[in-house]
């Protein structure tokens, strides 16, 4: 491991008061977000729940607002409160940047308050999760910049003399998302509220593509990494594994994810080498995502005997393996034959969430029990067995998720193929949508386990907070080498 020296002087009056703002907003969006899922959830068992409030509630509204707070809101708040700890307790500096600070914090509250409006509004530019039409983009857009500002901004004036992996992926996560949101929103306006992309045709498919799987990889994996590389040793009390490793997992993961968005369209009017290509690169990408949850996985040597007692701990490692799981996945659904049967089924459903809830959702909920004592500076949180608690309500519920999902999905795809001898379909597509039903019980009851999972956090964060009896003694003085 690298050892990192801080430079001389007092130790930093970190800035705090925005990580606390977005941990605050993490739960009370990831709550938000998650409830939207159950619902939705339930209006695909039960259709006739469309019936209320048309037509704001109806499916095809709700799920984009699904995926805009728990991607956006919940995992865009975390991403926010972690990087802003990290990158000042690594670099040993308060954050730089002034009034750009709140203006991240309320700037992008108003994004969230502002899809929340407009998408039950039907007001939408139609790409998947790249729907918000073009005044809020381009808000976006300036909230991104003040964003890079801060961060960068607080690098350039650290007080160590090397910069701690963990800032590298939450760095290339920053421009990367600054670039994908930029170009796949470049549109026409033709109204205050209504635009038309400035691509066209397949081209148009393709930057949709090359954004929304590196909107998964760099906003879903890389940030998510970055949070893996402080909040894990930090918990487990061990240096990371492998430091070198670190740098080739992330030079790899980042230079090999931009070429693999065109394995979201297979079979489709894209030029069949860019198809092969997207393929290839997607399975190459099994190693550098192998090699990351490794040393994550690793960073736990001599300290197994942890997980028996600390549910936070739990979180993160489980997180981990969650995340293995999902990039084997992701490689095997895009080789082009597998994809034939995968591909608009419920297994990618399965594999998005597999990903979403056992990746994404764990890996922020272990950062944010780790942060909440620290922050309102609690001996501990409020109740380690509601921790406990939460932690196999989420993992249940994130394993009967996916388990139906797959059996839904694989159902689907088998029955869509199948041919009579006089070469008819031997299935309508009613049929399987009837054979998915159980499948959709299933995945309700998971959601709801992993709701009830984030009701027991949220009351549990709550109570930290306002517990003074549990406080303790301000401690900004723990020294670099024990987080890096
Ligand atoms: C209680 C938890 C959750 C439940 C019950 C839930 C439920 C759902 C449902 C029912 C859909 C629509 C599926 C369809 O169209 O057939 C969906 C889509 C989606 N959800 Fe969730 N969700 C949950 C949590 C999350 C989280 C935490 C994330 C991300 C961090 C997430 C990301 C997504 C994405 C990206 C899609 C679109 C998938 C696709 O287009 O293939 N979900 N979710
Ligand atoms: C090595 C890593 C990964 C590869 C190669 C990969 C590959 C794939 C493939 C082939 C699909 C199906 C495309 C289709 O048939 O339409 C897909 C869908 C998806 N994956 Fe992954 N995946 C990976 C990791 C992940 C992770 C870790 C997450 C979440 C955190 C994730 C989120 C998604 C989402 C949201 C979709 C659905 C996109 C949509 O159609 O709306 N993937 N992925």
């Amino acid at each position: 491991m690298t050892t990192t020296v801080a430079k001389t002087g007092p130790v930093p009056d970190y800035d705090y008061k925005i990580v606390r703002q977005f941990t605050v907003m993490s739960v009370v969006w990831g709550v938000f977000g998650m409830a939207m899922g159950v619902l939705i959830a339930a209006q695909l068992a039960w259709p006739q729940l469309n019936d209320f409030f048309q037509p704001f509630s109806h499916f095809g509204r709700l799920r984009p607002l699904h995926t805009n707070a728990v991607i956006f809101a919940f995992g865009g708040s975390v991403l926010f409160a972690t990087s802003y700890y990290v990158v000042q307790r690594t670099c040993q500096t308060r954050l730089w940047g002034g009034w750009l600070i709140p203006f991240t914090f309320w700037g992008w509250q108003l994004v969230i308050i502002l899809a929340a409006i407009t998408l039950p509004m039907g007001l939408t530019s139609s790409k998947e999760y790249a729907e918000l039409e073009w005044p809020i983009d381009i808000l976006i857009a300036l909230i991104w910049v003040a964003y890079a500002m801060v961060f960068f901004g607080t690098i350039a004036k650290r007080r160590t003399s090397h910069i701690y992996v963990a800032n590298w992926f939450f760095g290339a996560y920053i421009i990367t998302i600054a670039c994908l949101h930029i170009v796949n929103n470049l549109a026409v306006p033709a109204s205050a509220w209504k635009s038309y992309s400035y691509f066209a045709g397949t081209a148009d498919a393709m930057i949709q593509w090359w954004y929304g799987h590196n909107a998964v990889g760099f906003f879903l994996t890389a940030a998510f990494l970055g949070i893996m590389y402080y909040f894990v040793p930090k918990q487990a009390g061990r240096p990371v594994y492998s430091y070198q490793l670190s740098i080739v997992h992330f030079w790899a993961l980042i230079s090999i994810y931009v070429w693999a968005g065109g394995h979201h369209l297979h079979y489709s009017a894209l030029p069949d080498w860019t198809q092969s290509l997207a393929m290839i690169m997607s399975v190459i990408l099994l190693a550098p995502s192998w090699g990351g949850m490794i040393n994550g996985i690793m960073t736990l040597s001599g300290a197994w005997h942890k997980l028996r007692t600390d549910p936070t701990l739990r979180f993160l490692v489980v997180s981990l393996s969650f995340y293995g799981m999902s990039t084997f996945e992701g490689p095997m659904m895009s080789i082009k034959t597998v994809n034939a049967l995968s591909h608009n089924t419920d297994w990618t459903v399965g594999h998005v969430h597999s990903g979403a809830l056992g990746w994404v959702a764990m890996i922020s909920i272990g950062a944010l029990y780790h942060l909440v004592p620290i922050l309102w500076h609690r001996k501990q949180m409020y109740s380690v067995k509601l921790i406990n608690a939460h932690f196999w309500l989420a993992t249940v519920g994130t394993v009967l998720y996916i388990a139906a999902m797959w059996v839904n999905g694989i159902t689907q795809g088998l029955m869509w193929r199948a041919f009579n001898a006089d070469g008819t379909l031997t299935y309508s597509f009613v049929e399987s949508v009837v054979a998915s039903y159980p499948g959709y019980y299933v995945r309700f009851i998971g959601g709801a386990l992993f709701v009830l999972g984030m009701l027991l956090m949220a009351y549990n964060v709550f109570r930290t907070i306002t517990d003074k009896e549990n406080a303790k003694q301000q401690d900004n003085t723990v020294p670099l080498a024990q987080t890096a």
